[in-house]
């Protein structure tokens, strides 16, 4: 089987894609925001203090999408919640009224349905969130879980230090991590992983006298030597250094080390391993590099475009063709369909798809929320040895004219950038094209050649002559100016 990266909402594509039964091993990740005020959130307040409490209520909201799954999970048409599922989530509606905590586990509801669908009797299933929500899903996993003859494992702590002061409270350092299996199967994999006897315990109970061990199933067994050991059997509190902001990838990263004990404790080589949040694919990298298939599933563009840049840069380009990719557009219909979406949370959707592919991957996306001063995104290109030029892109889905090419040469030179380039789903009129071409040329002494200053390039010239920047960015003349050097080195060192 080929690895899959779905580009989606979660819930249509296990509904659509994921059968029954097919996955190993599910860990999710899903968005929650708990900076914001418990107070305001449990209590559906919004007016006081409405900065803090609008990331949350901007990802969720009592809208007509939260209402429409309420129905569908207190209707149970076609039985696909347990009945127990469906009285808890009409009990938490009378307790907490529709607001965006109500919203968010609803959401959850319908998704932890289909994700214990789609486990094998013998999978496991991870849930990482915090202490801010984490009672109320600890219940919806029972209702959906334990009710159909899974069980519950383990609440995971991972600690890890920030360097905070809590206001009048102690600092909030770990996370927690469900984890429940679908059955009580004999055949469940689970890996004991062993850690080293600290200094502490080492001191307490003497140097490890391990009297027994476990096999693979987790059996415990009689040990054959006595006195030498592995360590002791690791328990359910991780301390794991969390990635540091400078390092991170995205906002939310969680450390590699955490996801490689997860893999390594519930699948073997080969095991199907899915994350249905999978933002910029730890769990994904960290399965690959394990020997495990993956599944991987992401709402935006950027996650998407991160994790096959992500490989692409850990294992070469010939990983990529191992990767099926979907529900990304590949023919003008779901360019189009994209582009008509009317889901706010695939906002500027289309935008971020049309950038970094034409980009490869390649370009900074401009996400401030309105006044992006009708930039989309930005890339850099050398044009010395270490200096850098930029590059400007706009992207349009509606009617386009002479007027938008005006306005993007002037939001060129406001941005400083020695080229823009112009994204278009309609195809340009002759009045855009003279306009674009009376900008003239930018010499690129380092490529020795010239580019238009201004470009059009139309959605279908990507797709069916699968056109992309031509200009080399700064990442690539860096790596080519870094792989040449090796070569030279290289070539040296044999020679002498
Ligand atoms: C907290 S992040 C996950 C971070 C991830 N564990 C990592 O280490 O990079 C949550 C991710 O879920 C994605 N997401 C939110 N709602 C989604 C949905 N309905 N379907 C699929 N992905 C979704 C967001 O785009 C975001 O990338």
């Amino acid at each position: 089987m080929k690895n899959l990266l779905y580009y989606g909402d979660n819930l249509e594509v296990l509904r659509k894609y994921i059968k029954d039964e097919t996955v190993d091993l599910c860990y999710i990740d899903p968005p929650f925001n708990s900076k914001r005020n418990y107070n305001q959130i449990y209590n559906n307040i919004g007016g006081e203090d409405r900065a803090q409490a609008q990331a949350f209520i901007d990802t969720w909201v009592w809208d007509t999408r939260a209402a429409e799954g309420f129905s569908e999970i207190l209707a149970n048409d076609i039985g696909r919640f347990t009945t127990t599922a469906v009285d808890l989530i009409k009990g938490l509606a009378t307790v907490l009224k529709q607001g965006s905590l109500l919203a968010y586990l609803v959401s959850m509801t319908l998704r932890l349905t289909e994700i214990h669908r789609i486990l094998k009797p013998t999978g496991s299933f991870y849930l990482h969130c915090d202490p801010t929500a984490s009672h109320y899903l600890k219940i919806i996993l029972d209702t959906i879980f334990v009710t159909s003859g899974g069980e519950f494992r383990n609440e995971i702590i991972w600690h890890y230090l920030k360097w905070s002061v809590g206001q009048r409270q102690f600092v909030r350092n770990h996370d927690v991590i469900f984890f429940y299996s679908k059955s009580d199967s004999p055949n469940r994999t689970f890996n004991i992983l062993f850690v080293e006897r600290s200094p502490a315990t080492v001191k307490r109970f003497g140097n490890a006298k391990i009297v027994s061990s476990f096999d693979e199933k987790g059996q415990r067994k009689p040990s054959q030597t006595e006195g030498e050991s592995e360590g002791v059997a690791m328990d359910d509190v991780w301390d794991i250094s969390r990635v540091p902001p400078i390092k991170q990838l995205y906002p939310t990263e969680k450390p590699s080390a955490l996801l490689e004990r997860i893999i390594r404790a519930s699948t073997n080589e080969g095991d199907v391993v899915l994350d249905a949040y999978c933002g910029c694919g730890t769990t994904i990298v960290s399965a690959e590099s394990l020997k495990r298939q993956w599944i991987g599933i992401d709402i935006t563009y950027q996650s998407i475009s991160l994790i096959l840049r992500r490989l692409e840069a850990q294992y070469g380009k010939e990983i990529l063709s191992n990767i099926t990719l979907n529900g990304i557009p590949q023919d003008m219909a779901s360019a189009r369909a994209l582009a008509l979406k009317q889901d706010d949370r695939l906002r500027k959707e289309f935008e971020k798809w049309a950038v970094l592919t034409y980009t490869n991957n390649r370009a900074i996306i401009n996400d401030k929320k309105g006044g992006d001063k009708g930039i989309d995104g930005t890339a850099y290109f050398l044009t010395g040895k270490s200096d850098n030029a930029k590059i400007v892109f706009q992207v349009k889905s509606g009617n386009v004219g002479r007027g938008d090419i005006a306005k993007l040469n002037n939001d060129r030179l406001r941005e400083k950038a020695e080229l823009a380039i112009f994204l278009t789903l309609q195809p340009p009129t002759q009045g855009m094209k003279d306009e674009a071409n009376a900008v003239g040329v930018y010499e690129h002494s380092l490529m020795a050649c010239s580019y238009p200053r201004v470009q059009l390039i139309t959605i279908s010239d990507m797709i069916e002559q699968q056109k992309r920047l031509a200009i080399p960015t700064s990442l690539e003349v860096l790596k080519k100016a870094q792989s040449a050097a090796l070569e030279n080195v290289q070539s040296q060192m044999l020679t002498e």
